[in-house]
């Protein structure tokens, strides 16, 4: 195999945008409208910025001719007040503005992130097979924001700036039009320069994009798997893959920088083009024309005024454009269809808790190897069934059917009699609960991970359950409650600390069937003792798998079914089992079971 397996496959990142800016409005359109109110207020307050921007210079002007020329001090002293409101006026409307804008983003920002989660939460577990989680983080983090600078920085600017550009030109126009004309004669020659410049910055940061996202992904993943990387040392090619990956990054952020520094001083030429012209000419034409001088310093304000959002408009389109690649990858995770589960109707009487398998056959998607071949069996209500087999036999395989995290074929696989891919997926996951073989534990408290944050659950039932199992007892020897914090992943229990605090959070719980697969774990006399009596209260009354490595869990059950190949190869109580040559009874001789 490859060396670099272990590198990251990258490509998607490297695709280029396909969205165009009528299709970003469509899929912003509705987040967009559920924040009508805000847009209207925002749409004011541009007009109103812009508006009351442009009176200032006609005031201003307005005030040499009528007050200062004329020598009217109390005019002078009116229009004085008159200019300061005026510039009151125009920053309020400014702030205002910029803080709508940055409201409407973030309520924006938040309603899709609510909707990756809503969307994350529901997609099939084969895309995260497929997909790494740090892509799916760098999603949810990085290119929301980016989406979010469409509102702070890109497309809004734009937007703002166009409408203050028109307010310029039309007020410049209103003096003289010829006048305006030859001001702005250059104007298209540094736009095409301006875009051309742009457009070598918008090639460099979507590479830089790349080399950020890939060093985004390694980290989040390299911290993911730390534990491997430690135990196998894997440090130094660690760090020479980030020394590579930093590298590239750091080469396109100069070329980056390099063509914006190149930016700068097309547009500082063209500002003193505009304004050069702009004193020449008003200079000469207002002789002409009889413009007054007031009206030509009004003309002489309003080109100062035009290259900074000339400049903006050119800057921020590049930027809407990046924003664009990253609102095409956000809507194309928002898009992935989510498991079809979720919007069956629901099933009105209640679903009974048997179990049938029938004739089913399975193997994982985009693999060739049947995992489970031509299984019948039927498991009654409130039965208790113990699994057991060989690492790989399929068992696990069981559990992922049941909860229907991968789906089986149709009318194969039936609880309570109705075919499972009929079930509502919360209905169904309603009904059966499980402690999987790779316990997780949320970073919290043990309590938080009893309850899940879940409201149904009340607190005398927690610490009750708690009690009975002898988890509270357990964690009273070492001083521990059950408000002891929970670190990432539980990181800081041991595996038979985790498997006790799911089994108690199954009882708390108290679904109708339950399905336990054991972790393999070593695990002492004393803890052992503890899960036997939890799994034992577990399987009471209740539908129960419960796939077993240690052979003692799984005696209390009323019947063992033995696993090999995917296929049934052994089924009946304990005691039958173990009375005659069977698989079972060679398996309780092997040497791993003989301390039972
Ligand atoms: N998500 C998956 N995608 C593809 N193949 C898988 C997947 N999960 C498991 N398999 C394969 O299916 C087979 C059965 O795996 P399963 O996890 O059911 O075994 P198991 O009996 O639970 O083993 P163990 O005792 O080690 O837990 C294995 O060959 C495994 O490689
Ligand atoms: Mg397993």
């Amino acid at each position: 195999m490859r060396r670099g397996k272990l590198m990251h496959n990258f490509s998607e990142d490297k695709e280029t945008t396909r969205l165009n800016y009528k299709q970003l409005f469509r899929k912003l359109s509705p987040f967009l409208a559920r924040r009508k109110g805000t847009l209207v207020w925002v749409t004011f307050l541009v007009l109103a910025a812009a508006l009351s921007g442009r009176a200032i210079p006609f005031f201003i002007g307005y005030t040499i001719d009528n007050a200062i020329v004329k020598k009217d001090w109390d005019l002078l002293l009116y229009c004085t007040i008159g200019y300061a409101v005026l510039e009151v006026l125009n920053s309020v409307f400014e702030f205002l503005q910029v803080y709508q804008f940055q409201k409407l983003g973030n309520q924006v920002l938040l309603d899709i992130r609510s909707k990756i989660l809503f969307v994350v939460q529901r997609i099939p577990m084969t895309y995260f097979n497929r997909t790494p989680a740090g892509r799916i983080v760098t999603r949810a983090t990085n290119d929301v924001s980016q989406i979010g600078e469409i509102f702070s920085d890109g497309v809004v600017k734009v937007f703002i700036q166009l409408i203050v550009l028109i307010s310029i030109v039309v007020s410049m126009m209103l003096i003289s039009v010829k006048l305006t004309l030859i001001c702005l004669a250059t104007a298209p020659l540094f736009f095409y320069l301006g875009i051309k410049v742009t457009n070598k910055i918008k090639e460099t940061l979507r590479v830089s994009k790349i080399a950020t996202s890939a060093l985004n992904s390694f980290i989040a993943e390299s911290l993911n798997g730390m534990k491997i990387i430690q135990m196998y040392q894997l440090s130094r090619s660690k760090m020479d893959q980030f020394e590579f990956l930093s590298g590239d990054l750091k080469r396109v952020s100069l070329k980056s920088t390099r063509n914006y520094a190149m930016m700068m001083p097309i547009l500082n030429l063209f500002n003193g083009l505009i304004l050069a012209s702009a004193l020449y000419f008003s200079g000469i034409l207002g002789q002409q024309d009889g413009i007054k001088v007031g009206l030509v310093i009004t003309f002489f304000l309003h080109a100062l005024d035009f290259v900074h959002p000339f400049r903006d408009i050119i800057e921020k389109y590049q930027q809407f454009q990046n924003s664009l690649t990253s609102a095409e990858r956000v809507f194309t995770l928002l898009e992935e269809p989510i498991e079809a589960g979720y919007n069956l109707p629901p099933i009105p009487q209640k679903v009974g808790n048997a179990i049938e398998f029938r004739n089913l056959s399975f193997k994982y998607q985009d693999t060739t190897t049947t995992v489970l071949k031509n299984l019948s069996l039927t498991i009654k209500d409130r039965q208790s069934v113990g699994v057991v087999g060989r690492t790989g036999a399929g068992k696990s395989t069981l559990v992922h059917l049941l909860l229907n995290l991968y789906p089986p074929t149709p009318n194969e696989l039936f609880i309570g009699g109705h075919a499972i891919e009929s079930i509502p997926l919360n209905q169904l996951r309603h009904k059966i609960n499980c402690v999987q073989q790779d316990l997780f534990l949320f970073k919290g408290t043990i309590f938080e991970n009893l309850t899940l944050g879940s409201e149904r659950i009340l607190d005398d039932r927690v610490y009750r359950v708690a009690a009975e199992i002898g988890l509270v007892d357990y964690l009273a020897k070492t001083q521990r409650t059950l408000a002891h914090p929970v670190e990432e992943s539980g990181a800081n229990l041991s595996t038979g600390e985790k498997q006790l605090i799911s089994f108690a959070r199954i009882l708390i719980f108290d679904p109708e069937i339950v399905i336990l697969d054991e972790a393999t774990s070593n695990i002492d006399s004393q803890m052992e003792q503890l899960l036997q009596t939890a799994s034992k209260k577990l399987i009471q009354n209740r539908t129960s798998i419960v796939i077993a490595h240690r052979l003692s869990t799984i005696f209390s059950c009323d019947r063992i079914l033995v696993i090999d190949n995917g296929r049934v190869i052994e089924d009946g109580s304990p005691q039958e089992l173990a009375a005659k040559d069977s698989e079972f009874k060679k398996m309780l001789s092997d040497q791993s079971y003989k301390d039972l």
